[in-house]
């Protein structure tokens, strides 16, 4: 593919910043990148594994060497961050940051560059799972496609949403966890007990993945065995009003990211 910029800043050298620099070089992009200071072991070891990866002396200094600025600080640190910052020159600035909508980071960015939102999550250091964007900018869709699968979205208050379901990732973990727990505490290996419920859930998402909306819809109810033990745990959990509750954190979590 084209060279998804001359060189790519990254401002917030976290988590997520070493999650997108370990998927691009997994995809084989190579553009030159160079990243904040601070966290300094996690830019240093970065620049130490990675060719064409520097550490540079400032946020400035990152803008003023990148045609495009990735910002992955925490939402609190945000507004600090950008007011110091002058993005002049710069092609595109792609934020990850929850929350923040673009018209904010544009008033805040205050130059004529255009702004971009993502949201990737730990699989894509892979190259799997989606991502989503908005605007459907070219050069930020050029940046995340190695990444995973971009979600375009062109109504910004429905990437709100799609920032509500990425926060279901320590929910799925935890129902794997209590899953794999309970065989394990019925005598079931640890290593057994994992392999056999990553597996299932893997081999499900995968079949999920294959039916159509209308079919994932109903396919709760279709994959039952009359009086079988999947009814009976379906049943069980919508008794004690689970799936209600699923959706009210959901909920929780939409009015936390539009306050
Ligand atoms: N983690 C995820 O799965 C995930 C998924 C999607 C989106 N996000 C979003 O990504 C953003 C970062 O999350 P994260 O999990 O990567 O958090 P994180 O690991 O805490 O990363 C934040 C980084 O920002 C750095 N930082 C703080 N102030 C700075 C400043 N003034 N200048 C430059 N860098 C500064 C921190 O450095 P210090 O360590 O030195 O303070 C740290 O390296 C958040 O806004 C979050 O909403 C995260």
């Amino acid at each position: 593919m084209d060279a998804v910029a001359q060189q790519i800043g990254v401002i917030g050298t976290g988590e997520i910043a070493e999650v997108m620099i370990a998927g691009l070089r997994h995809a084989g992009i190579a553009t030159p990148i160079v990243v904040s200071p601070r966290s300094i072991d996690r830019s240093a070891r970065l620049a130490d594994e990675l060719p064409d990866l520097v550490v540079g002396e400032s946020n400035q200094d990152v803008v003023d060497r990148s045609s495009l600025v990735i910002v992955a600080v925490l939402p609190s640190q945000l507004d600090d961050v950008l007011v110091q910052l002058d993005f002049a020159g710069c092609d595109l600035v792609l934020s990850v940051v929850a929350g923040r909508s673009a018209a904010s980071l544009a008033s805040m960015i205050d130059v004529d560059v255009p702004v971009a939102r993502a949201i990737p999550m730990p699989p894509n250091r892979d190259g799997r799972g989606p991502i989503p964007l908005f605007p459907d900018l070219p050069l930020a869709r050029n940046l995340l496609e190695p990444l995973g699968r971009v979600v375009a979205v062109e109504d910004e208050s429905h990437f709100d949403v799609l920032t509500g379901g990425s926060a279901t990732m320590g929910a799925f973990f935890g129902l794997t966890a209590t899953i794999a727990g309970w065989m394990r505490d019925h005598g079931v290996p640890a290593g057994a007990a994992a392999a056999y419920v990553t597996e299932l859930f893997e081999s499900l998402a995968f079949e999920a993945k294959a039916l159509d909306p209308d079919e994932l819809a109903v396919r709760p109810e279709t994959c039952l065995t009359p009086g079988g033990l999947n009814e009976q745990v379906l049943r069980g959990l919508d008794d004690a009003e689970v799936f209600d509750h699923v959706r009210e954190q959901l909920d929780r979590i939409l009015v936390r990211v539009r306050a």
